[in-house]
């Protein structure tokens, strides 16, 4: 698919490739937020990073709708010129969305939790291409899915951050994904991601709530800065 369908809230209209080209030789680079939801943690990140660009994505557009109307709003009025919100499934991106400098999947369900679990590696596949080498990638798994496990965990068991980084590593390296970091997310890292599950999900010493998978996509430091939260990107 070329060109892109933004929400702008009740309205979804297309985003010619053109004008995406535009909109993003404003901005230092491009931050994707895939499976946005209601679009707080896009909205959250947009403020953080004036400079960036921030495209929130999801494959249903209703979660969207508010925050897409509000960021499309005059910026006076609160809009944010710097956020685009995408109607689009993580297995099709759009084919004008490429050099991605940093990529954010929070809380993946459905087929996008099987994706970043390897157990269908075509959404790998699919994200590494829309990134630039070198881009950095955080993955939060809300391990409630597997409390008790949803069917999409597809027979995996509650990941921990050594099957992480020894067998879901092994998986991504696989589709150009070089994971590098592991840990439980604590209150306070879940709480910075500003997304609406943070009040949900109160991570403690003795039960924690969210892994935080963290790392680069190809050739870690061709491009951009490589970490999360980094100011750098292509
Ligand atoms: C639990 S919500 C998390 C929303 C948000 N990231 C957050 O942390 O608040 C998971 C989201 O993934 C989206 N999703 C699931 N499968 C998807 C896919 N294949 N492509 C794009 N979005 C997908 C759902 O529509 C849903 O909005």
């Amino acid at each position: 698919m070329s060109g892109l369908r933004r929400v702008t809230g009740r309205q979804v209209v297309e985003l010619p490739d053109a004008e995406l080209a535009t909109l993003r030789a404003g901005y230092r680079a491009v931050l994707l937020d895939v499976g946005t939801g209601d679009g707080k943690h896009a909205v959250h990140t947009a403020r953080q990073r004036p400079d960036w660009l921030v495209v929130g994505l999801d494959a249903n557009r209703d979660n969207m709708r508010r925050a897409a109307r509000r960021a499309a709003a005059n910026p006076a009025r609160g809009g944010l010129p710097n956020l685009l919100f995408v109607w689009a499934a993580a297995e099709q991106l759009p084919a004008a969305l490429t050099g991605v400098a940093e990529l954010h999947v929070l809380m993946p369900w459905g087929s996008l939790l099987r994706g970043l679990l390897g157990v269908d590696g075509q959404i790998l596949a699919t994200l590494r291409a829309a990134c630039a080498p070198g881009a950095g990638f955080l993955v939060t798994l809300n391990l409630h899915a597997w409390r008790p496990p949803v069917p999409e965990v597809g027979g995996v068991a509650e990941p921990t951050p050594q099957w992480a980084l020894d067998d879901l590593g092994a998986t991504y390296a696989r589709h150009g994904w070089q994971l590098t970091g592991a840990h439980y997310a604590d209150a306070a890292q879940v709480e910075a991601l500003g997304t609406s599950w943070s009040r949900r999900l109160r991570a403690s010493r003795d039960r924690f709530d969210v892994l935080a998978l963290t790392g680069t996509m190809g050739d870690a430091g061709s491009r951009g800065s490589g970490q999360p939260g980094g100011r750098e990107g292509g």
